[in-house]
């Protein structure tokens, strides 16, 4: 295993043009897996609100709820570095909020770098989870927090809305984020967003000029049941394994050829 990823790998990738390989994970189990293939940078997503909540949004997912999964996820891995997103609510009303928040994940679960969403407008609170040595991504172009504000889950940065994207950027870049993730945003913008910003820029439905990219994994491995965005592609279908996996079982337990002998005391 090599060493662990710190923020200066991320620098140095986006400068030796090697992409950054991100995925959701919300569990031992999981994170242990995508580290072990190499995976640079594991995201405790508040996107757990609906994948493993069941929550139709990301908004009622509470910082109990992700402080321990962040903790799950960070005591398994040698190598990734881990980033738990700031849930809703507990970083909007200013630096001195988000740092707090920010301090509880530092301290009590070992991740090594907090999420939260917002350009120009969070760009003060950046700068003071920076100061306090906090690695911080920013996260623009679709911001799933305010899924009610942005009319849905709709494309960002879109023809007029270019230039606020990119100012929305730099702002991020500019109070010392190291990274800034771009969810769905027209990839000509992303592009242009990746070449004038010197920090690493993650694409989630932003094309594949971003400097690296991140997906939800069970969207990726074909854990979920609902609908797949157009921007996702699956590189396996984990769902069904399970549920033949699961009707086997059944099977063998209700023809009793579960447990044979050699599984018997
Ligand atoms: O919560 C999440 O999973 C995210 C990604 C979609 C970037 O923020």
């Amino acid at each position: 295993m090599s060493a662990r990823m710190r923020t200066r790998h991320f620098a140095q990738a986006k400068a030796e043009g090697r992409k950054i390989s991100c995925l959701t994970s919300y569990d031992a189990l999981t994170a242990a897996i995508f580290d072990e293939a190499g995976i640079d940078l594991l995201l405790v997503g508040d996107s757990a609100a609906n994948v493993v909540l069941g929550q139709a949004s990301t908004l009622s997912i509470t910082t109990d709820e992700m402080l321990s999964m962040s903790r799950a996820v960070a005591g398994a891995v040698e190598r990734a570095f881990v980033v738990a997103d700031l849930p809703f609510g507990t970083y909007e009303e200013g630096p001195a909020q988000a740092l707090a928040t920010a301090v509880r994940f530092m301290k009590e679960t070992g991740v090594h770098g907090v999420k939260l969403e917002g350009g120009v407008e969070v760009a003060d609170t950046i700068r003071t989870l920076v100061d306090a040595g906090i690695p911080v991504v920013g996260h623009i172009g679709f911001t799933p927090q305010s899924e009610h504000t942005l009319g849905g889950y709709v494309v960002q940065g879109r023809g007029g809305a270019a230039e606020k994207l990119r100012a929305d950027a730099r702002a991020v870049a500019e109070a010392g984020a190291f990274a800034v993730v771009l969810e769905m945003v027209p990839a000509d913008v992303a592009a242009q967003v990746t070449a004038e910003l010197d920090i690493v820029t993650i694409g989630i439905g932003a094309g594949n000029a971003t400097d690296g990219q991140v997906l939800v994994w069970t969207d990726a491995f074909g854990l979920g049941r609902g609908k797949t965005p157009s921007f996702v592609r699956r590189y396996a279908d984990l769902g069904s394994v399970l549920l033949d996996a699961a009707r086997a079982y059944k099977a063998d337990v209700e023809d009793a050829s579960f447990p044979a002998e050699s599984e018997s005391f």
